[in-house]
């Protein structure tokens, strides 16, 4: 969604170039315009377009603006279709105050009456600009211009992160956020904000949290920090962030989404080596609770359907998982001060989990989550979360967010199986002894698989649908296997539980439709055989997930990917994704799409 980034640098320091890179590191977040603002000589230059960022550069040369303070905006359209005039920035009647804005102002159409009515002139149909226009109004008043901003923000309704530079304090960068991601960074004598860090990580990692309800002042002295209600000054210490630089970078690959997928073994070993306290503190509120619900939305639900599984398999816990935009309508009413509801987000950021979750609070809920990002919206309305610890995801499908969630919710179930005493001791000393040999298993698949998987992708290439079946644990895996497929390469795609697909998908069977299923050899084996001949027998083809020696379903199959070890069933999902993955990101290159930005989506949804 969209993404921001403002600067204000030394004295005679040239912004343009560095809000360019910026915008660069957040092109990932999904995005359709781009627009940047910069302040030289008490005058504002805004240069913007629909397109991608290289498009709009080599358009209109965005590095030539001139002066050391300026804004840029990536957008997703919500109000108004992704053209010109809609791109941010947008401006007041006098081209004075430049304002980029990311969510969506419920009341706008209110306010721009109003001011329309008062013979401002809009030039866009979006909601954010009168922000601009009423700051304008404001000021037009008296008012200072932190004043005018203020009450501007005030009477905003809805979701915002929103940026403010104006030629009337040329030096100053003005932001507030409500409910849309805003981070501030602290560099030596010059400061930024961004929607999230990987915008400033190369200049700065000392960053500052701005909370809901808060605004920030950024000018050559440094950053203040004020409540938007009452101006009230806001004190907070500095954070540093771990990341490293480098990290946020293909190094060498060709798509951020291959690095990723490549990076799961790492990421998965960093994963597991969250401290234990963390795990017992979950477990202590879950087997407390009166319910449990899992919220999480895309490949993040998906997880959630593994960890809900595993939850009643090992600890018997049943833990309902919800898609978070359904939350509200599906379990909301359920919700009590003792329930617990354990939410899933790689950003910690998408809107449709933070909604859930504060409804869910308002009702006195415990909040824990499983977070890749420090800092994010839901990490603060959690009671606990764990860090997945997988370092930046920058590919929109998310690939080693999605395996190390996993890791970190099995080690959570196999903690609450062992504290419950609900199986064997050994059972579970079996489940966690095969988490950690997951990192190696992955490597050898990528040392090893790649180009079987390309070939299975070659043979894709032209089929009208793909569908993707498993069983039991690895339901979810297909799910998976199937949004992954159709996000990259636009094939629309099929998943079901594998017993469910003689009720309905198998009508759809005719010579040669492409049916992937994944197979680990455990208890739903002898089921899955059974479903693979039928499958079969209609003259599917065959493609599976299996573990090396699997002479029967080997038999039975048109092409396999074996796995090189046998694993408890519930550790399947981490291993057996992976080569589906690699199928949607080959069948995405062999198409010729751009498998890090696919189309019409978003790495962080930020809006309902
Ligand atoms: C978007 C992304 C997905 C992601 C989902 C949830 O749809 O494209 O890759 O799984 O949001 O994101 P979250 O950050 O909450 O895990």
């Amino acid at each position: 969604m969209c993404g921001i980034f403002g600067c204000v640098l030394h004295e005679g320091a040239h912004a343009a170039p560095i809000i360019h890179s910026a915008l660069k590191r957040l092109e990932y977040r999904g995005y359709d315009s781009v627009g940047e603002v910069t302040i030289d000589n008490d005058r504002l230059t805004v240069k913007k377009d629909s397109g991608r960022l290289e498009e709009v550069h080599a358009k209109y040369n965005l590095d030539d603006l001139p002066g050391p303070v300026g804004v840029g905006h990536t957008r997703w359209a919500t109000h108004g279709r992704p053209v010109y005039e809609n791109s941010h920035p947008l401006v007041d009647c006098k081209s004075r105050i430049a304002v980029v804005h990311n969510g969506i102002i419920e009341n706008y159409l209110e306010i721009k009456k109003e001011l329309e009515a008062k013979g401002h002139t809009f030039q866009s149909r979006t909601d954010t600009e009168v922000v601009p226009h009423l700051v304008e109004d404001y000021l037009s008043h008296g008012m200072s211009l932190e004043e005018a901003f203020r009450k501007t923000v005030n009477r905003l309704e809805g979701a915002y992160a929103i940026v403010l530079t104006s030629a009337e304090q040329p030096k100053t960068i003005l932001c507030a956020r409500q409910e849309s991601p805003l981070v501030l960074g602290l560099g030596d004598g010059e400061y930024y904000c961004a929607s999230d860090f990987a915008a400033f990580l190369p200049l700065t990692r000392k960053a500052v949290l701005l909370d809901e309800g808060e605004m920030a002042v950024l000018d050559p002295k440094g950053v203040k920090i004020l409540k938007l209600k009452n101006a009230a000054p806001v004190k907070r210490e500095a954070i540093t962030i771990t990341w490293d630089p480098e990290s946020a970078k293909k190094q060498g690959f060709r798509h951020f989404m291959l690095k990723e997928i490549h990076e799961q073994a790492q990421a998965l070993r960093d994963a597991l080596r969250t401290e234990q306290v963390y795990y017992d503190q979950f477990s202590r509120k879950i087997i407390e609770a009166d319910k449990v619900f899992i919220v999480a939305c895309g490949t993040s639900y998906h997880a959630g359907l593994v960890g809900s599984i595993a939850l009643a398999k090992i600890a018997g816990i049943n833990a309902r998982a919800v898609i978070a935009s359904e939350f509200s309508e599906e379990a909301l009413d359920l919700v009590t001060s003792k329930t617990v509801v354990l939410a899933i987000s790689q950003s910690g950021e998408t809107m449709d989990t933070l909604n859930a979750v504060r409804d869910a609070k308002a009702k006195g809920a415990t909040i824990l989550s499983v977070l890749n990002v420090l800092g994010s919206t839901l990490m603060r309305l959690s009671t606990v979360y764990i860090d997945q610890n997988a370092g930046p995801e920058i590919g929109v499908a998310s690939t080693k967010a999605f395996t190390s969630q996993i890791a970190v919710l099995l080690r959570l179930a196999a903690t609450i199986g062992r504290k419950k005493g609900e199986v064997s001791a050994k059972e579970i000393s079996e489940l966690e002894n095969a988490l950690h040999k997951t990192p190696a298993l992955i490597q050898s698949i990528l040392n090893t698989k790649v180009e079987d998987v390309k070939k299975i992708a070659e043979e894709c290439d032209g089929a009208s649908s793909v569908c993707f079946l498993g069983r039991g644990i690895n339901v979810p895996t297909a799910l998976e296997g199937r949004l992954k497929l159709l996000e990259l390469s636009y094939v629309p795609a099929i998943a079901y539980p594998a017993g469910e697909s003689k009720h309905g998908f198998i009508a759809l069977i005719e010579e040669g439709f492409p049916v992937i299923f994944v197979a680990p050899n455990d208890d739903t084996h002898k089921r899955i055989v059974g479903n693979i001949m039928e499958m079969k027998d209609r003259g599917a083809r065959i493609i599976s997930i299996i573990e090396e020696g699997d002479e029967e379903i080997r038999n039975l199959s048109d092409r396999v990917i074996e796995i090189s070890e046998s694993l408890p069933s519930l550790v399947t999902p981490l291993v057996y994704v992976v080569p589906l993955q690699l199928l949607a990101y080959y069948l995405s290159v062999i198409k010729g799409h751009d498998p890090d930005y696919p189309r019409n989506l978003a790495k962080s949804v930020t809006v309902e």
